[in-house]
């Protein structure tokens, strides 16, 4: 059997991880400021991580929703302390599509609404509405379009009026910080007015944190930068360490029934455990201080950098924005200088680190992109 070929790769194994590296087949070290896709937040097989896992797994790895999960509520509440939330509720699944996908459900339930806005260049997952509402037709199969979605310019807030004066609204789905579409910060005056807008309208505010949450932006919701409290929150990527995990975490307005929402693999023991652990080492590391740090470092330190065109992000969700004729350092980045960073369409190479990242990772990073553009 073949695989089913919808990745292009880099030629490259890995087979080794730890902390901020990897090294390959032949024993190559690589520098991780990409995480696989923002997905390593408190660094590769941290020892805690690994131990709670495997711990879990030697007790029960699995069993479905339909008895008690302890860990669950465990994770629920160390959940609302970290990231301030107490008094949300959490509903967990897999993947920040799902997450998505659950989310708009749920706010179309609570006001019977059905059109979503969304912004352009947004990036929302691959499952039905999730990708109707994402701005690439590309990757909408037909039986995806719906005229349930609008997508507004971002930062518009004329825009944004005139489609809530026009249409019954049930909910505005937004990245605190677009991640795809190139690392593009939303004002907190733009999502105060989207909180102002949605109130008026009885509207749900959807905080898309799939990618900019959980302590990456130095804020545990890149939307706490603004101010505003959304109504759902949806999270991934980092939640898991890379541990498939997902969930939504939903304002106290929102009333649970039965059936409403749910899934077979979604809380399950050992994604708990993982989820747990990752809280855990962000706590007791200072982790989301540090992305706000290294982060900041990084951003002053590149802005002062010939040729490249605009650092835009916040904490360790770096946006390198470069001309054209510089298109090709994110290859010379990989190969030379052995640092995986990841990009956005066209020119624009994404730090998505682990939130572990110190200075001397950051400064290993600098003095490379420092030399690709003095050639
Ligand atoms: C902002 C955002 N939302 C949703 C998703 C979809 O997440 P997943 O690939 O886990 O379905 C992504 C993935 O890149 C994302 O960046």
């Amino acid at each position: 059997m073949q695989l089913f070929n919808v990745y292009p790769v880099n030629d490259i194994t890995i087979t080794k991880a730890e902390g901020s590296y990897v090294w390959d087949d032949k024993g190559q070290q690589y520098l991780d400021l990409y995480g696989g896709h923002a997905v390593i937040s408190i660094g590769h097989t941290h020892p805690h991580y690994v131990k709670r896992l495997t711990e879990q797994l030697g007790k029960v790895g699995f069993y479905s929703n339909s008895v008690h999960i302890p860990l669950q509520q465990q994770l629920a509440k160390l959940l609302g302390q970290v990231s301030g939330k107490e008094d949300y509720q959490l509903f967990l699944c897999n993947s920040g599509a799902e997450a998505n996908e659950n989310a708009l459900k749920l706010a179309s339930f609570h006001n019977g609404n059905k059109k979503i806005i969304a912004f352009k260049k947004s990036f929302h997952g691959r499952t039905s509405l999730a990708v109707a509402a994402t701005d690439n037709p590309a990757i909408v199969a037909p039986v995806n379009e719906t005229d349930n979605v609008i997508f507004l310019p971002w930062e518009d807030p004329v825009a944004l009026e005139v489609a809530f004066q026009t249409n019954e609204i049930c909910a505005v789905i937004i990245e605190g910080i677009q991640g795809v579409g190139g690392i593009n910060v939303a004002s907190p005056a733009f999502l105060q007015k989207i909180r102002s807008l949605c109130d008026a309208h009885n509207a749900v505010y959807i905080a898309d944190s799939v990618q900019c949450g959980y302590g990456r932006s130095g804020k545990f919701f890149s939307h706490d930068h603004a101010g505003v409290q959304a109504d759902i929150y949806t999270m991934a990527k980092g939640m898991g360490n890379g541990f498939p995990i997902g969930g939504i975490i939903i304002s106290p307005k929102f009333k649970a029934s039965y059936g409403m929402l749910g899934t077979t693999f979604g809380g399950n023991h050992l994604a708990c455990a993982a989820a747990l652990a990752v809280l855990e080492v962000i706590s007791q590391e200072n982790l989301i201080a540090n992305a706000e740090a290294i982060g900041n470092y990084l951003m002053t330190e590149l802005k002062k950098l010939p040729k490249i065109k605009e650092v835009r992000g916040r904490g360790l969700m770096i946006g390198i924005e470069l001309p054209a004729e510089l298109a090709h350092v994110k290859k010379e980045l990989l190969f030379k200088h052995k640092i995986f960073t990841g990009e956005a369409k066209p020119n624009v190479i994404r730090l998505l680190p682990s939130l572990a990242l110190t200075k001397e990772h950051a400064d290993q990073f600098l003095t490379a992109i420092k030399q690709e553009l003095a050639n």
